[in-house]
């Protein structure tokens, strides 16, 4: 049985009336899935009202972010305390716009990781590189320092409740998709450090999810590669409309999903 997860990315969109609504939509249109996870990582402020009108449904609701520290003099920070009060029980850690546009940094990010492993939040740690990085051959080692730094001190047993996202930043809001042949050798690459770093068995099983333009028209071709577990969806997560699409395609058989799901 191949596990995967489409999660939604709301960024900084919408307000608390609008996601109850989404939510009521998405639900009463979902197509039953064994083998799918759905979660939307929303603003701070609906966390409470969507985790509510999320109860009794598949969704799962999420944060886009956290601090590292229980409580304190940290104003504007919300806490993994907090989160949880909130009733999430996931967050996005180190996306490309929190690196990018509010300086985290690897230190930052691996903290973040080891607060919400403490507080039993599951965390999605967002790698991947830039252009320029790309252009000039740095793919590897840029995510080699990304994930080594995020976990570094992390043991295999916490490890394993940690998803990890690989979104090329020039795919990021751009219409640009990276091949579903160049996502996978990216995520490949991602499993090689994880099974020096850990072990094989432990490679293989961690989910990771594919992120950068992903739409309606482009999900089947990624979820077919045998090391994308799933989406990570800005854009197309705005709209009810194609993110039922994208939560409602059906992986194929033949792409390594069993019977359950029609072929
Ligand atoms: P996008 O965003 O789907 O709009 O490219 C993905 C993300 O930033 O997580």
């Amino acid at each position: 049985m191949k596990k995967y997860i489409i999660a939604g990315n709301w960024k900084m969109h919408k307000t608390i009336k609008e996601s109850e609504e989404f939510i009521f939509q998405l639900n009463a249109r979902l197509i039953s899935n064994p083998y799918r996870q759905i979660l939307l990582c929303v603003p701070f402020t609906m966390l409470h009202a969507a985790s509510e009108a999320a109860q009794n449904s598949p969704i799962q609701i999420g944060a886009q972010n956290m601090h590292f520290e229980e409580k304190g003099a940290f104003t504007g920070e919300i806490s993994p305390v907090m989160l949880k009060d909130a009733g999430s029980n996931h967050t996005l850690i180190g996306h490309s716009e929190r690196r990018i546009l509010f300086g985290e940094t690897n230190e930052d990010i691996n903290k973040k990781i080891k607060a919400a492993l403490k507080f039993e939040i599951m965390p999605i740690l967002c790698v991947g590189e830039s252009l320029e990085e790309r252009e000039a051959g740095k793919l590897q080692s840029v995510l080699q320092t990304q994930v080594e730094k995020a976990l570094d001190g992390v043991s295999a047993t916490d490890v394993e409740k940690i998803v990890i996202a690989y979104e090329p930043i020039w795919a990021i809001g751009t219409g640009k998709t990276a091949s579903a042949q160049d996502a996978n050798y990216a995520h490949e690459i991602i499993r090689n450090i994880l099974e020096k770093k850990y072990n094989a068995e432990l490679a293989k099983n961690m989910l990771i999810l594919y992120g950068g333009s992903v739409n309606p028209d482009n999900i089947a071709q990624l979820m077919c590669m045998p090391d994308i577990n799933g989406a990570l969806v800005g854009g197309a997560s705005l709209d009810v409309e194609s993110f039922t699409k994208l939560v409602n395609f059906t992986p194929r058989k033949s792409c390594g999903f069993d019977d359950l799901i029609h072929s």
